[in-house]
């Protein structure tokens, strides 16, 4: 099944796993943590809180508490890094980030996933390349476990076209080597 893009509110998602931007300390937060958070009640926060954190780059899955009720089963709590001018491994980080989260969806029995644009907001990771590792990262990951389903929820319009613009991107095929020189 493809990678799907849709704007909207990553929070009335009825897949069997949310994502949500966590930090390392797996402390809650704001932004599309506090929306998923609020939505799954407070016996979400005790989760994390009880697993206690996990390292940039990698993620945690718990159960979904409240948001069942529209039959998602999973919250998995994604650390993606804190821009700080792209020479702090960040890319590596981020692709991590994404990597570690549909292991743990798929390792979970899950068949469908979905995803915010992790690092783009508070974390101030450049949208439209932190949008190019999100979906060569999971369209990778796709060649390899066709039968999951991956939507990446944009909070905008805006983004929503820049992440169609990346993913035509990359869909197009590399240049056509020129044919070598028959007389030489
Ligand atoms: N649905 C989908 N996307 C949303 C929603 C929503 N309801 N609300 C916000 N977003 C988008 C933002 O527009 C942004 O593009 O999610 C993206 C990620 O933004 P943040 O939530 O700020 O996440 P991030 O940049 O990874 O920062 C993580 O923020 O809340 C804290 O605890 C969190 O410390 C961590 C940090």
């Amino acid at each position: 099944m493809p990678l799907e893009l849709v704007q909207g509110d990553i929070a009335a998602e009825t897949t069997c796993a949310l994502v949500t931007a966590a930090n390392a300390q797996l402390a809650g937060g704001g932004g599309v943590d506090g929306v998923i958070h609020r939505a799954a009640g407070p016996r979400l926060l005790a989760a994390i809180r009880a697993i206690g954190g996990t390292p940039t780059g990698s993620a945690v899955i718990t159960p979904a508490f409240d948001l069942s009720r529209q039959g998602v089963k999973h919250v998995i709590h994604a650390v993606g890094p804190i821009w700080r001018g792209g020479r702090q491994q960040e890319a590596t980080l981020l692709a991590g980030a994404y990597r570690r989260t549909l292991e743990l969806a798929i390792g979970a029995g899950c068949g469908s996933v979905s995803f915010p644009a992790i690092s783009t907001g508070v974390y101030g990771y450049p949208l439209e390349a932190a949008l190019d590792i999100a979906i060569g990262t999971i369209q990778t990951y796709l060649e390899t476990h066709a039968g999951l389903h991956v939507r990446l929820v944009l909070y905008d319009r805006g983004t929503l076209n820049t992440a169609q613009r990346v993913l035509d991107r990359q869909r197009k095929p590399p240049p056509a080597a020129a044919p070598p020189d028959a007389l030489e």
